[in-house]
Parts: structure tokens; C-alpha cells; sequence
């Protein structure tokens, strides 16, 4: 018999510092960075994120989250045999955000690593994780995007900071007789590594280069609606399936204006997209999972829907990832 891989559960956190636009506004003033209300929501959609306090960190969010997505999957933390965390703000160099986390949610011996694959660090992990379900070498995978991307914003240059925010999503993934998953599509094109990127390094003791975010918005507002139709064309023609097959879309929030082309190009209406920027800002490789849990929570999704899930990010890295809930 086939072995398929199934979402059983999902749980997601936010830090309880809630920022609205408004108060990074006043904040960005007294730096002498002058934005507003009127033109963040315009341009991104964003009304607020949250900021994690200083000393917490992605692996405690990633902790929170996973806590939700076992209760609500019914599993116990020492049944996981898998984890995996996608995120570009991990906790330390080394070792990884995910065998901390492991050791927070008081279990070993199961394989545990991050993939660093920035915005498109979740679908690049789910499909990781499918993968290593359908070849027998897991069973019951912890699958977590968690980030604290508070800690790489450059506070004055107004064009990025207002676009990110902290937060951890996560899934249970469990081996399954029925999909499940049914297919997806990855992709990275190392050469537009400049357009999205934190380019310091640590060596000898010493970052080395500016460890803040730098972005060509216009160049990634551009290459991000291209491939976000491509992928999710192509995990479609994977399994067969066409756009009218999609019951929800739930791309990387990372701005209204490409979540909006994108599903014009899926000839999706607005009402069939997961939208949670509004709230969340942009939180990377957290930002599909923290929408899966919360349009889950809400009712929205149910049992036996078609979910597309899609990312973009730095590297570039996009992908696609279509499953039956
Ligand atoms: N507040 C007020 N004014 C601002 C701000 C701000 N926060 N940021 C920029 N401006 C100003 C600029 O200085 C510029 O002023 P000027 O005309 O006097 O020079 C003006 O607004 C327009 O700037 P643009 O960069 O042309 O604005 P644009 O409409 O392109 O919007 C944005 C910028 C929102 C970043 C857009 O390009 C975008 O959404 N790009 C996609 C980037 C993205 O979502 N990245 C997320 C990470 S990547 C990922 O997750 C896939």
C-alpha cells in the first residue's frame, strides 16, 4: 500500500507584543524616520505585527506552536519522529533552532535540522518531510516555520522595517493511507541573491558586513507574482488538478498586492485567499503556517479542503505544495 503524508494537526504563536502601525510610526519618528499608517496599509496591507522580546527566541516560538499543533493532532511528543524548522533567524550559528527546540519539548533521538530557505522555508520543509514520510523513514514529522525577524531589521530605512514581524507556525504530519499531500514543485535561482538578503557574516570573532536586511522591493514585487503562478500551475499539473480544484490559497503573506495578483492569476476570488498580513506583517518562513492555524482555528478550513500553499523568498527559493487537508 501507498504511503501518503497528512496534516493531523496545527498550532502557530504569536509574541504578545503586538505593534500597530501607528506605534511604529511614533517609534520610527524618534529615529527620525518619518512613515505612516495611510501609506504601509496602501502599499503592503500590513496594520500590525508583533515583536518578540529580546531574549526570546525562534526556537520558543517554535516550542509554542508545536505544543498547539500536537494537542490538536493528538499525538504525543514522544511519538515525533521527525523535526524540522524553516527559518532564516535561528537561535545560534550552531547548533540548529530544531534540536534546541527538540530539547524544549523534552523528547531525543529523532532527526532533527533546520532548512534555511528564507520566505519558502516552510513549503521547501513540508515537502522534506513528505518525502521522508513516503520512503518509510518517519512517520509522525514535526514540521515548524518560526522566525524572529525583528532581530535583522534595519530600524532606519523605512522600506523594509514596516514589512516583518515575529511569530512560529506549526503542522503535524503523519503517515497515511489516503493523500494528504498530493504533490510539489521547488525551485531556487541562486544569481538574484542580492535582490533579498542579509549579507554579514561572523568570522573570527567579528560580524563581518552588514547583518541587516537589505531588498530591491520592486525587483522582488516583480520576479515574486511570475513565480508564484508558475509553481502553483505546476503542482496542479502534478496531480492532475486544475485552479477551480483550490478551496483555499494560502500564500507567503508578504504583501496584499501580491497575494491579490496571484490570485488573479489563478482566477481565485479574494474570498477563497487566506489572508493574515493585515495582522502578522510578513513573518518569513512562518507566515503560511501561522495562516494555515489561524484559518483553521477560525473555521474557515475544513476537513477534505484543497489547500494551495505557496512561497517566495531570498535566495531566490519559490515553491508550491497542494494537499487535501
Ligand atoms: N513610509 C513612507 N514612505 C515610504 C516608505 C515607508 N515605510 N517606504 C518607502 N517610502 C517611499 C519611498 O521613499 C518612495 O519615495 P519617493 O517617491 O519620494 O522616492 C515612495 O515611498 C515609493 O517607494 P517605492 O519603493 O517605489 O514603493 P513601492 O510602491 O514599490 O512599495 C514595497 C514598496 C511595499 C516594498 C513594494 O515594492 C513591495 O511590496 N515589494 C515586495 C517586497 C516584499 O514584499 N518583500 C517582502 C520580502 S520578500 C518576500 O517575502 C517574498
Amino acid at each position: 500500500m501507498t504511503t501518503y503524508s497528512r496534516i493531523t494537526g496545527t498550532g502557530s504563536y504569536l509574541p504578545p507584543r503586538r505593534v500597530t502601525n501607528a506605534d511604529l510610526a511614533a517609534e520610527l519618528a524618534a529615529r527620525g524616520v518619518e512613515t505612516s499608517d495611510q501609506w504601509i496599509v496602501e502599499r503592503t496591507g500590513i496594520r500590525a505585527r508583533h515583536f518578540a522580546a529580546p531574549d526570546v527566541t525562534a526556537s520558543d516560538l517554535a516550542a509554542h506552536a508545536s505544543r498547539q499543533a500536537l494537542e490538536a493532532a493528538g499525538v504525543a511528543a514522544k511519538d515525533i519522529d521527525l523535526i524540522i524548522v524553516a527559518t532564516s533567524t535561528p537561535d545560534m550559528v550552531f547548533p540548529s533552532a530544531a534540536c534546541i527546540l527538540q530539547a524544549k519539548l523534552g523528547i531525543a533521538g529523532c532527526p532533527a535540522f533546520d532548512v534555511q530557505a528564507v520566505c519558502s522555508g516552510f513549503v521547501y520543509a513540508l515537502t522534506i518531510a513528505d518525502s521522508m514520510i513516503k520512503t518509510g523513514a518517519a512517520s509522525k514529522a514535526l514540521v515548524i516555520g518560526a522566525e524572529v525577524f525583528s532581530r535583522i531589521l534595519d530600524f532606519n530605512d523605512r522600506t523594509t522595517c514596516v514589512l516583518f514581524g515575529d511569530g512560529a507556525g506549526a503542522v503535524v504530519l503523519e503517515a497515511s493511507d489516503t493523500p494528504g499531500i498530493l504533490s510539489s514543485d521547488l525551485h531556487a535561482d541562486g544569481k538574484h541573491v542580492g535582490m533579498l538578503c542579509v549579507p554579514g557574516t561572523v568570522s573570527g570573532g567579528k560580524v563581518l558586513g552588514d547583518p541587516l536586511l537589505k531588498m530591491d522591493g520592486q525587483a522582488v514585487f516583480k520576479l515574486a507574482v511570475g513565480v508564484l503562478e508558475d509553481a502553483a500551475r505546476a503542482a496542479l499539473a502534478k496531480a492532475g488538478k486544475t485552479d477551480a480544484d483550490i478551496d483555499w490559497l494560502i500564500p507567503h503573506q508578504a504583501n496584499i498586492r501580491i497575494m491579490t495578483s496571484t490570485a488573479k492569476k489563478l482566477k481565485l476570488p479574494m474570498e477563497k485567499v487566506v489572508v493574515t498580513v493585515d495582522q502578522h506583517g510578513n513573518t518569513s518562513a512562518a507566515s503560511i503556517p501561522l495562516a494555515l492555524d489561524s484559518a483553521v482555528r477560525s473555521g474557515k478550513i475544513r476537513k477534505g479542503d484543497t489547500l494551495m500553499l505557496e512561497g517566495v523568498g531570498g535566495g531566490f527559493t519559490w515553491g508550491a505544495v497542494l494537499l487535501d487537508f
